[in-house]
């Protein structure tokens, strides 16, 4: 079983049922509410029964804090005064948290002997009576309203999984172990699902030092990964969302190219790459030789423009949203006329050539993925596109129904089209560091906000939810990790490349 995160989690146990033991193998030390602990810090010591009024004073204050943050929090006392287990779980509610309880239920001759081991064991008959008032709590729970009452039996607790911060590459698949280089030249791939899995889309690079290197080296460990590609942004200036104006965004045609030299298995392309940026006949020239460069790995991802400061300090027209969506149509159908083969005239719907001379031709199929979740713009990519990608949240997954609709709609087999999301996960190795993360990312965002728009968590964690999205019919994750900087923060995205599968 899978507890909810972020949560409020009232632990409920007699002494030694291992109520401590299971908080600390499973959340952060910040995360744990504990009125031992706090005892200690108002007391002498963690059994000062003379301070505990003060103890849970404090408990209280930090509790409610948490809570209205939207910060998970495990309280760890033994859970049997009903009227504070209903004062937390309104402050749940209030907070709009799930509200867990989770009983140790361990055997009473257990709770018996771990005490009795103890420096300075509880008396028996104190020990019994808790027990009594465990089992009396046990009975409440049920009617308390709690969205989960979780039973852990036998002293040893019984949920694996997601919050376990002790299984790192458990369940993982030992993808970059064992595949390495892969032996298959990108030209053997099937085409049309060649785009299947997770992308990489690096969008920050580095500022100083060698960026050839660096490139190379965040290929090999995306191959190493087996992820299925690299794509990069097109902006002339580092946009506001991903840096500072003046941080380095090579532009992206030139940078695939070096890109394709030192890989055998990525796809190559951009997300997105602007229509206002570049007359179509071009890029189509790019994206063909990309693809013979690379032997058929190339696709290109392609929008209607937005940022019009990059535009205008370029020295480019940046016409009206219909304009550029108008464009759009027509770059697609040039782009497709030009990369179909035989050299011939071409007198299409929105664009007409005298001729499609063109080479080289692409080797292979480019797949053309539409970005943006407008009306049009997925209309678009229904009718004249390979895909769509839009945001990877619930509103973006409600465009890709819609997009899926539109491609049956047009009377095309939606199973051969790229249903594709923008994903921004946080990554960390376990839940301290993906906290550590969390705050050194977030700026002024609420770290509960910035962790729910992240999706924060393991790579294990995130390899569950992007197989949700395949489940529901996501072929592709761009994904674009927060912070993403070293070959081993690629590395370290291996377990994702399993949710696809
Ligand atoms: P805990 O200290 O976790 O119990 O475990 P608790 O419920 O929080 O107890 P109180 O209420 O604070 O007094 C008690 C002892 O049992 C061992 C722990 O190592 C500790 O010494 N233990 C716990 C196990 O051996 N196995 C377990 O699964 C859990
Ligand atoms: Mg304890």
């Amino acid at each position: 079983m899978t507890l909810p995160d972020p949560a409020l989690v009232v632990l409920v146990g007699a002494s030694g049922s291992g109520k401590s033991t299971w908080a600390t193998e499973r959340y952060r030390a910040a995360e744990v509410v504990s009125s031992d602990a706090l005892r200690a810090v108002v007391g002498s010591g963690e059994q000062d029964l003379d301070a505990s009024v003060d103890a849970f004073a404090v408990l209280e204050q930090v509790v409610a804090a948490r809570l209205g943050r939207g910060l998970t929090t495990v309280v760890d006392t033994l859970g049997t005064d009903a009227a504070r287990r209903r004062r937390w779980l309104e402050g749940a509610r209030a907070a709009g948290l799930p509200a867990v309880a989770v009983v140790l239920d361990t055997p009473a001759a257990v709770c018996r002997s771990r005490n009795a081991a103890r420096d300075r064991p509880v008396p028996a008959r104190v020990l019994t009576n808790q027990l009594a008032s465990v089992a009396t709590a046990t009975d409440e729970l049920q009617a308390e309203g709690w969205d989960l009452v979780s039973l852990v039996t036998g002293g040893a607790p019984t949920e694996p999984g997601r919050l376990s911060r002790n299984t790192p590459g458990s369940g993982q698949p030992e993808a970059a172990a064992t595949v390495g280089r892969g032996p298959l030249p990108g030209v053997l791939r099937g085409q049309g699902s060649g785009l299947r899995g997770v992308v990489l889309q690096l969008s920050r690079f580095p500022a100083d030092g060698d960026l050839l290197a660096w490139l190379r080296d965040m290929a090999g460990a995306a191959e190493a990964a087996v992820l299925t590609g690299i794509a990069l942004m097109d902006h002339l200036i580092q946009i506001p969302q991903v840096g500072r104006a003046w941080d380095p965004i090579p532009e992206p045609w030139v940078t695939l190219g070096a890109l394709a030299a030192s890989t055998t298995r990525l796809q190559l392309g951009t997300l997105v790459t602007p229509v206002t940026f570049r007359e179509p006949g071009i890029t189509a020239k790019a994206a063909a030789t990309l693809s013979a460069l690379s032997g058929g790995r190339a696709f290109v991802g392609v929008g209607a423009g937005w940022w019009e400061r990059e535009h205008t300090a370029y020295g480019l027209g940046f016409p009206s949203a219909r304009e550029r969506l108008d464009a759009l149509e027509r770059g697609i159908e040039l782009m497709k006329a030009l990369w179909a083969p035989g050299t011939k005239p071409y007198a299409g719907r929105r664009v007409s050539l005298p001729e499609t001379t063109s080479y080289p031709r692409p080797v292979g199929p480019i797949p053309v993925i539409v970005g943006g979740g407008g009306a049009r713009s997925l209309r678009v990519a229904a009718r004249l596109g390979d895909g769509c990608n839009v945001p990877s949240d619930e509103a973006g997954l409600a465009k890709v129904d819609h997009y899926l609709e539109l491609v049956r709609a047009e009377g095309r087999d939606a199973s051969e089209v790229h249903a594709t999301v923008l994903d921004l996960p946080l990554v960390g190795s376990d839940r301290d560091d993906v906290w550590a993360r969390v705050e050194r990312h977030r700026g002024r965002a609420p770290a509960a906000t910035f962790a729910a728009r992240h999706h924060a968590g393991t790579a294990a964690e995130h390899a569950t939810r992007l197989a949700g999205l395949a489940a529901r019919g996501i072929t592709t994750a761009f994904v674009a990790p927060v912070g993403l900087t070293t070959p081993d923060d690629v590395l370290a995205l291996a377990p994702l490349a399993s949710a696809f599968g």
